[in-house]
């Protein structure tokens, strides 16, 4: 592994990153305090005015964040995709979601190589950030970049270093996560190393973007599998009257060959539920089944399913039905201390609720409000958390585990409580009303 120096290279980088979200932003912000000049891209008007003044457009980075990079004067955010030509290397950082067809939306990262390859100049260097299937580099991006003239290894640089961000760690930071970088051949390679040096602690260079891509892939692979074994033994252990917590606890004690993984109410957020597909349409093209993949989504899939009949055996020990019973559901972000709902079991699990005839309200400080999304559109605001609100639901559902929520004082006020976070461990008092699903 390269190990970090401070200075990297003589001449201080001018770096574009394009797309100033999750990914781009903390991005930025490690090239600034690094000493790089950024400049950050974004088709969103109101994210680049935000950014310009110094407010952060997501909740767990804060506006200070946003304001030391901008009085910094080394950071600033446009929409004038022309001033690409101005920097000296451009990361690409734009969302590689699913199509309701559940294969690869290419969409985004298309668009931005198109617009791109107008104004790409000679010792360039282009970096793929996002995450996708083994082979999008050099099959996709690369026809693309050189419909401007200019040829990848001769007059640009073109390499892939998958992001490995995880929103609201308290223990690790982009600076401080190794990344993978790969390069369309060796003098890509390394510059785009020198240029991550000024930004990231850890490099890891590889032999091809084809290694990078496959190990962003299996990174994201193995935890949705391993997510999808703990979920159904959580299954099979409640069934037996064993607690599966405990009994991750217990195996967690051994110091080696075991990792933990922790069961919930199904899998959440922008890359764990669907970037194993990419390689499951890659696969595809070799004529290859991904069992493993398939199975995993099988299960994962089925979690609300099986939350929601554990909340109905729970209303049914108090000899009520779902039907017209008044449920909370708390937390709607797809993990804890942070505003991001893409993918959020708890969308799935507030429809199922409502198909079958509760009345839902929900409470997440984080999202004061629904907004509509590309599939989801609940139209509800978050009800205050008091006493007399907590009283009036015939039932609390714990879906997402945020630190702020005073479990001792829900369970206490609440009628009943279905946790599927295991949030609640730590409560002493009134343990007969919480049911764990
Ligand atoms: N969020 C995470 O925790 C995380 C972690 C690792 C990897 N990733 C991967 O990183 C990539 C980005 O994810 P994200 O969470 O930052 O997405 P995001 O939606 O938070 O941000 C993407 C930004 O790109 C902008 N954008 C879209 N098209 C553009 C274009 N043509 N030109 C300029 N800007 C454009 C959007 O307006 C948005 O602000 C995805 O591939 C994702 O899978 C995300």
């Amino acid at each position: 592994m390269a190990k970090h120096k401070k200075v990297a290279t003589k001449k201080v980088p001018y770096v574009g990153i394009v797309g100033l979200g999750y990914v781009g932003l903390p991005l930025a912000r490690e090239f600034v305090q690094g000493g790089a000049k950024v400049l950050g891209f974004d088709v969103n008007k109101s994210t680049v005015l935000k950014v310009n003044k110094g407010v952060s457009p997501l909740k767990h980075l804060t506006n200070k964040v946003i304001k030391d990079m901008v009085t910094s004067n080394q950071f600033k955010a446009t929409d004038n995709m022309a001033q690409l030509s101005q920097v000296d290397a451009i990361l690409i950082c734009v969302p590689t979601p699913l199509t309701e067809n559940r294969e690869p939306d290419m969409f985004y990262v298309e668009t931005t190589c198109k617009t791109i390859a107008k104004y790409l100049r000679k010792g360039q260097l282009v970096v793929l950030e996002s995450t996708t299937y083994p082979g999008t580099t050099r099959e996709l991006m690369l026809p693309i970049l050189e419909r401007s003239g200019l040829k990848a290894g001769r007059d640009f640089y073109l390499a892939y270093s998958p992001e490995r961000e995880d929103p609201g760690n308290k223990h690790f930071q982009t600076a401080t996560i190794a990344k993978v970088v790969g390069g369309y051949d060796k003098a890509s390679l390394e510059r785009a190393l020198a240029v991550y040096k000024w930004a990231i602690e850890t490099l890891v260079p590889v032999d091809s973007c084809e290694i990078a891509e496959s190990a962003k892939i299996l990174e994201n692979v193995y935890r949705c599998v391993n997510i999808a074994m703990v979920n159904e033994l959580k299954m099979l252990f409640d069934r037996m009257g064993i607690d599966v917590w405990e009994v991750i606890r217990a195996a967690s004690t051994k110091p080696f060959g075991f990792q933990a993984f922790y069961p919930g109410p199904g899998l959440g957020g922008h890359c764990i539920p669907i970037d194993p597909f990419y390689l499951t349409w890659k696969a595809r093209q070799y004529g290859m089944p991904t069992r493993f993949i398939e199975l995993a989504g099988e299960i994962n899939t089925d979690m609300p399913y099986y939350v929601i009949q554990r909340v109905m055996e729970a209303l049914n020990d108090c000899r009520k039905s779902l039907k017209g019973s008044k449920i909370l559901v708390l937390g709607l972000a797809y993990k804890k201390d942070i505003d991001d709902l893409r993918e959020s079991p708890s969308i799935e699990l507030i429809e199922i609720l409502r198909e079958k005839g509760a009345k839902v309200d929900y409470n997440d400080p984080y999202f004061p409000r629904t907004h509509k999304q590309r599939d989801h559109d609940l139209k509800m605001t978050s009800k205050p958390l008091n006493t007399k609100m907590l009283k009036s639901y015939d039932c609390v559902l714990i879906a997402t585990d945020h630190s702020c929520y005073d479990y001792d004082y829900i369970v206490r006020h609440a009628q009943l409580v279905v946790d599927t976070r295991n949030a609640t461990a730590g409560v002493k008092q009134g343990r007969r009303k919480i049911h764990t699903a």
